[in-house]
């Protein structure tokens, strides 16, 4: 099983996207697939049911924000990671909640409340214990996926930060804009701080290290003239390969017009029916995307 986290914080980039149309195509493939929405604006999760249905049926007591809240009362043992699972077609997946929000700040007190007087070992003990309670749960699922994909919000939080820690790889979905691959560096140096640091508290306490790997930089909403990206966009990616930065071979185009209506029929692009005119042309370059994903994480 290889867990990978699309990142960025930055927002409206296509980290969505990425991780239903990856996911789908992954699971068309065979392959047995777990998607995770970390996001408390509920994207993904509303991109795969309808609202009324997650309302009665998940709402309450089916999300990962439940699951959340159940360790914040020291109750995580009620409820079995698992159950949190649905199944649609041949995909599975955990829903996420608008509640979802509050949690940061929700574990951050956890945090500190449980730390009066803290001794250097038990400050270690819960900075480990609260950014690997994704990564135990994963553990136990291993033999039950090929891929996991967590599609984080546009924060570097407590989540984000779980499910880093839980995850063998991460990929950035980036716009290629001045701001945008201004940022990936940025991200790629807190994401390394993070790591350290938990990984010598981890070893300080005897415990596994974990080892996430960038996995490269997707450039999305990318325009295409005459088979070439637009020079404008083609210099923020030169300038991202030539500072060292992986970049995905696969890109994907913007369209605004195939994009917006895609996920309000609850079917990400990939597996829209129409394989001709631009549909098949935006299927292709989900399905090449795939082909060196899968490729990348050494799943085949
Ligand atoms: N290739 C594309 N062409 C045009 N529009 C797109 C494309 N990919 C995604 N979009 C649209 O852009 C918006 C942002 O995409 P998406 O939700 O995937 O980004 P995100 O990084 O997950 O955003 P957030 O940070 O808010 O979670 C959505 O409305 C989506 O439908
Ligand atoms: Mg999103």
């Amino acid at each position: 099983m290889k867990v990978v986290s699309i990142i960025n914080n930055k927002g409206g980039v296509g980290k969505t996207t990425l991780t239903a149309n990856i996911g789908a195509e992954i699971a068309n493939r065979n392959k047995r697939v777990l998607l995770i929405d970390l996001d408390p604006q509920t994207n993904l999760t509303f991109s795969f049911i309808k609202v009324d249905l997650w309302k009665s049926n998940f709402a309450k007591n089916r999300t990962i924000k439940f699951w959340f809240d159940l360790i914040l009362d020291n109750k995580s043992s009620m409820v079995n990671f698992e159950d949190l699972i649905y199944r649609i077609n041949n995909l599975d997946i955990i829903f996420s909640h608008t509640g979802l929000t509050d949690l940061d700040v929700d574990l951050a007190s956890k945090f500190s409340n449980k730390l009066t007087k803290p001794t250097e070992r038990q400050l270690k003990k819960y900075y480990v214990e609260t950014y690997s309670y994704l990564r135990n749960e994963l553990k136990k699922l291993k033999d039950r996926y090929d891929i996991v994909l967590i599609d984080c919000p546009p924060s570097f939080g407590m989540v984000t930060k779980n499910a880093i820690i839980a995850s063998d790889y991460y990929l950035i979905p980036a716009k290629m804009d001045y701001l945008s691959t201004l940022g990936i560096n940025q991200l790629r140096n807190r994401v390394c701080e993070l790591v350290q640091i938990y990984n010598n508290y981890c070893t300080y306490l005897n415990e596994d290290i974990v080892e996430p790997k960038f996995l490269g930089v997707v450039a999305t909403m990318v325009s295409i003239r005459n088979n070439e990206l637009i020079s404008a966009q083609k210099a923020f990616k030169d300038e991202l390969i030539r500072s060292g930065i992986d970049m995905f071979k696969s890109m994907i185009r913007e369209n605004k017009t195939i994009y917006a209506i895609s996920p309000e029929y609850g079917i990400p692009v990939v597996l829209n029916n129409c394989n001709s005119g631009i549909y098949g042309e935006v299927k292709r370059e989900w399905i090449e995307l795939v082909n060196e994903f899968l490729i990348k994480v050494g799943v085949v």
